[in-house]
Formats: C-alpha cells, sequence, structure tokens
C-alpha cells in the first residue's frame, strides 16, 4: 500500500498559507501588499526575486485551459501537445530545439500545432527567465514539463550539461512556477531513477533509489526540488516516472528506432550485453493518457507515479517482435554491456491506476506494429543529427 506523503499536510499548510486570493508571494514565500491581486484561480506574476518583470495576466476564459509545455516539440511534448489542443487548450509551448538530434524532426513534430490559433512557440532555454516569463505572463492552469536532456550514455559523455538543464532549468522552471503562481506542475521523471533496486516490480514509495547514471541522478533531484516547491509555496507538483516510450516520432538515439533502421536496410543490429537485460515498454498514448490523468488529479500536493506498460520484456524478445513487425528477419551485433545501463525495468502500476485510473492499452505486438507502420509511411528519414 502507498504511505501517504509526508508532504500533504506541509501542502495543506502551504495551501493556507497561500489561499486563492492570498497576493504574490516573494522569493521567500513571503505575501506582498505591494503587488495587485487578482481573481482567485488565475495565475499571476509576483516582483519575485528574479530580475525579469511580467505583463499583466489575463484573466482564464472558460474557452479553455492554459497549459505551459516545456520540451514541447520532442517526441513525447509534441503528443501531449497534440491532445491538449485537440482537447481546447490553450498551449504555450517552450522548446530550444538542442541539437541532440535533428532540428528537422523537431519542425516536423511540431508542425501540426502551428496552424492552432491557441498555440504559441517560445523558441529557447529554460534556463532563460525572458522566455519562461513570455510563456507564462498569457497565465496557466498546469505546466508540464518535459524538457530535458534525455538518456543514459549521453550523460556520462556530458554530466555537467544534463545537471545544467534537468536540475538548474528545472529549479528555473518550478521558480517561474512560483512566480506566477501556478496550481499544478506535471513533471516527466523516468524509470530510471529507481537504478539497480533489486525489488521489482519497482514501487513509488521504494524508499531506496539507487540511480547509476548522470540522467537518473539529475531526474532524483529534479523530483527533490519539486518537493522543495510543493512544501514551501503550496504548488501541487506531480513527478510521473516514465518507462521506455515509444510509438511514432519516438527519439531517433532510442533502440526501437536505431534497431528499425538498422533492421530496413538489412545491417545487424547493435545490441548491447546478450539480450537478457529487460524493459517495460510503454506506448506513447498511453503516457499521454497518464499525463492528462495527472494534470486533472487533485490529490496530494507532492505525488509520485509510474507510467509503465506493467510487463518487461527482454532485449531479445524485443528484437525478434520488431522485427516480425516489419516482416524482416534480424541479424544482431553484439557489443558489451554499457555502463549506466539498468539490468532491468518494470513497473508497478497500482498506486497509478488507483488514483490516476491510468490503465495503459497497447500492448507491445500492437504497438510495435503501429510504430512500424509509422516509420515505413515517413516521406523520407529525416537526418537525425
Ligand atoms: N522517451 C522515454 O522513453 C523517456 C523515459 C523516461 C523519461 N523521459 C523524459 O521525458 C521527457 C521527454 O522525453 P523525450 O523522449 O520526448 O525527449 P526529446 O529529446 O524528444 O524531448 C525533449 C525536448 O526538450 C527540449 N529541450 C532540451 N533541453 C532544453 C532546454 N534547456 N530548454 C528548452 N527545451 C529543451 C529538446 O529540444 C526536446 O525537443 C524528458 O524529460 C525525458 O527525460 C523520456
Amino acid at each position: 500500500m502507498n504511505q501517504p506523503h509526508p508532504a500533504t499536510d506541509a501542502f495543506a499548510a502551504a495551501q493556507r498559507y497561500l489561499p486563492e486570493s492570498a497576493p504574490p508571494v516573494d522569493a521567500k514565500g513571503t505575501p506582498s501588499s505591494n503587488l495587485s491581486r487578482c481573481p482567485a484561480g488565475l495565475s499571476r506574476p509576483s516582483s519575485g526575486s528574479m530580475e525579469t518583470s511580467a505583463a499583466p495576466v489575463p484573466q482564464t476564459t472558460e474557452a479553455g485551459r492554459r497549459a505551459v509545455v516545456t520540451g514541447a516539440c520532442g517526441f513525447i511534448g509534441s503528443h501531449l501537445v497534440d491532445r491538449l489542443l485537440s482537447q481546447g487548450w490553450k498551449v504555450e509551448a517552450i522548446d530550444n530545439f538542442d541539437p541532440f538530434y535533428s532540428r528537422a524532426i523537431k519542425d516536423s513534430n511540431c508542425h501540426a500545432h502551428r496552424s492552432y490559433p491557441g498555440y504559441r512557440l517560445h523558441e529557447g532555454d529554460i534556463g532563460d527567465a525572458a522566455v519562461l516569463d513570455a510563456a507564462m505572463n498569457h497565465g496557466c492552469d498546469v505546466l508540464f514539463h518535459l524538457a530535458a536532456k534525455a538518456g543514459v550514455r549521453p550523460s556520462i559523455a556530458d554530466p555537467e550539461g544534463f545537471m545544467a538543464t534537468n536540475v538548474t532549468g528545472t529549479q528555473r522552471v518550478l521558480e517561474a512556477a512560483r512566480r506566477y503562481r501556478v496550481p499544478q506542475v506535471i513533471f516527466a521523471s523516468s524509470s530510471s531513477v529507481y537504478g539497480t533496486n533489486p525489488r521489482v516490480p519497482w514501487s513509488e514509495d521504494d524508499a531506496v533509489l539507487r540511480p547509476i547514471s548522470p540522467y537518473a541522478g539529475s531526474k532524483v533531484s529534479a523530483e527533490l526540488l519539486g518537493h522543495i516547491y510543493s512544501h514551501l509555496y503550496g504548488i501541487r507538483f506531480i513527478a510521473l516516472r516514465f518507462f521506455t516510450v515509444y510509438g511514432p516520432r519516438q527519439r531517433p538515439d532510442l533502440a526501437i528506432h536505431t534497431f528499425t533502421r538498422a533492421l530496413l536496410r538489412d545491417e545487424p543490429i547493435p545490441c548491447y550485453g546478450d539480450g537478457t537485460t529487460r524493459r517495460d515498454y510503454t506506448y506513447v498514448s498511453d503516457v499521454v493518457d497518464g499525463i492528462m490523468a495527472a494534470a486533472a488529479y487533485t490529490g496530494d500536493g507532492y505525488s509520485i507515479f509510474n507510467l509503465g506498460n506493467d510487463r518487461t520484456v527482454t532485449l531479445n524478445k524485443l528484437v525478434e517482435r520488431l522485427a516480425a513487425a516489419l516482416g524482416v528477419t534480424p541479424r544482431i551485433k553484439r557489443l558489451p554491456e554499457q555502463a549506466g545501463d539498468v539490468p532491468q525495468t518494470w513497473a508497478n502500476l497500482e498506486k497509478s491506476r488507483r488514483l490516476l485510473g491510468y490503465a495503459p492499452q497497447i500492448g507491445l505486438e500492437e504497438g510495435l506494429t503501429r510504430f512500424a507502420t509509422w516509420f515505413r509511411a515517413m516521406p523520407a528519414q529525416p537526418p537525425t543529427a
């Protein structure tokens, strides 16, 4: 069973401290009587500790809730924006088109979004307060923070860069959430935080996180920053631990995408280790369902939820099923195990099912078939870097 999180009381206290009609707060969380009040439920700027000032915030209308989405042109972020726009949300998108993979792919991910009048793209870094101000000062009901440097292996090559974006960047995003009095922040965390935790399937309550890469450590740190902002300022912070997400637009560095490219060129698949490592593969629309459920969640002020598929599949089995979906015979090139790769991932979904109503719909075979169909239908493979 899931224990009540100690932040619950603190959250309630912070909510009492910052009632909806309270004035904006300064960097210490002290209400400032010099700043104008705005109607209940609205986000608005405060003078805060940041140097930039913000324009008055328009009232959230009945027509649509307002979202700010960081990392909005990436793989998962662009699917989330699809869903938000289709449901009538207004979306302020932030993305710096990080060069980790091709800009052409990200441009294509968000191409359709640009035709929505309720969509605005702010190209820039989450570390830049002016970029955050420009997105936030239209009001924000829910902030979806997905921007990150992603990937275990690249984080070993660039630990400082990962900490700068994933930890300091998250701190800046949370600071903006505080200044604009955003009530709800949804954070894209990762199954990698569990690291080598031997107790599978992994539960959110597992006390011992054993991250083994800078990427995983950066996600643990960002979850903890969220706890601080929830405790001090009454922001509801929900960390969603995604488990190996796949589907159309998947990042080109991830296994299913890399393997598909190789299989269709009749090249050997680079497989690290002996093929017995296991992953809980989660289809992207299921993850978006979970994100939307978290946006509507009104429980504890600080919560963590697994978003996985509750199945763990060996690398060998994945290759077999992917090759079947593509109608080809795989050839495998065995490579040594990679530092930082965990031996297995497996989500316990009891809490997500119970509190979010999360219920993944797409099994691996169906998901791989959909991925293969999407991949084959792409007019041309954009360069990956
Ligand atoms: N894909 C997965 O399997 C998976 C698993 C666990 C967690 N996650 C997390 O989910 C989130 C989205 O992952 P994804 O697979 O869609 O990755 P992605 O790289 O496709 O998307 C991330 C987006 O963030 C942007 N970005 C990076 N640094 C930025 C910065 N400093 N300022 C503004 N934008 C920035 C990138 O340009 C990119 O478009 C990430 O936080 C990732 O850590 C993903």
